[in-house]
């Protein structure tokens, strides 16, 4: 990957997360879909409930994540990546509120760590950038929402997160069965997330 300036540079953030979290560029993005797509696949594969359902193919994968490049270009959403030894073993996306009455909001989604390099805390990591990047980007209302029974469950409160509650049936699993997912928050202001 390398820092080529694109035409709506302007709409990238300035943040600069810590290493080995990068923010990428819509032309760094555009580079890096095909390994997005096979973390996306992989974590399907191994069971995520992130949307799809099996079987994933590679290209479907891929165009998940292409589709997304335009938005980049244009501010509308924002990906950090985690990379070991050069490939990308870790993803989550930003994306702001686009009303007028929420820009002080984002969804925080696609919270990706492939099958081998997990508990290694690299989604920690990503979600400490995750806050970062928001706040760089005056969006300090966080919201997501994970499969309630998860592990992903786990990990938000541990991240300042806060549950809302639980909407039973809410999508198809990977494996074609309804799960209920679990709604979380949270406040970046100062000392709020703690409380
Ligand atoms: C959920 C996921 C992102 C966690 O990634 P990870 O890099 O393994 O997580 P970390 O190593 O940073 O773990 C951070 C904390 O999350 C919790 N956690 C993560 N995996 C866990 C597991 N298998 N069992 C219990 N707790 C777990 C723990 O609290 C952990 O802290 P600890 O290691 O100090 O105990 C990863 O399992 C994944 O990609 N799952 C599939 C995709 C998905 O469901 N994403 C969430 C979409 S909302």
């Amino acid at each position: 990957m390398n820092d080529v300036k694109h035409p709506a540079e302007g709409a990238r953030p300035n943040f600069v997360p810590e290493a080995p979290v990068k923010l990428l560029s819509a032309a760094e993005m555009k580079e890096a879909v095909p390994r997005l797509g096979l973390l996306l696949k992989a974590c399907v594969e191994d069971g995520a409930g992130i949307g799809f359902v099996l079987p994933l193919d590679e290209e479907k994968a891929a165009r998940f994540w292409r589709d997304k490049v335009g938005l980049l270009e244009e501010g509308g959403a924002h990906v950090l990546v985690a990379r070991e030894e050069n490939d990308i073993v870790g993803v989550v996306m930003l994306v702001p509120a686009p009303q007028d009455n929420a820009n002080h909001r984002a969804d925080v989604a696609k919270l990706l760590v492939h099958p081998g390099h997990r508990r290694k805390g690299i989604a920690r990591k990503l979600m400490e950038a995750i806050d970062g990047l928001a706040l760089s980007l005056d969006r300090w209302l966080l919201v997501l929402d994970t499969v309630t029974g998860d592990r992903a469950e786990k990990l938000y409160p541990t991240c300042g997160y806060r549950k809302v509650g639980v909407i039973p049936d809410y999508a198809y699993g990977s494996h074609g069965t309804l799960d209920a997912t679990t709604v979380f928050y949270k406040d970046l202001r100062s000392g709020a997330a703690d409380s």
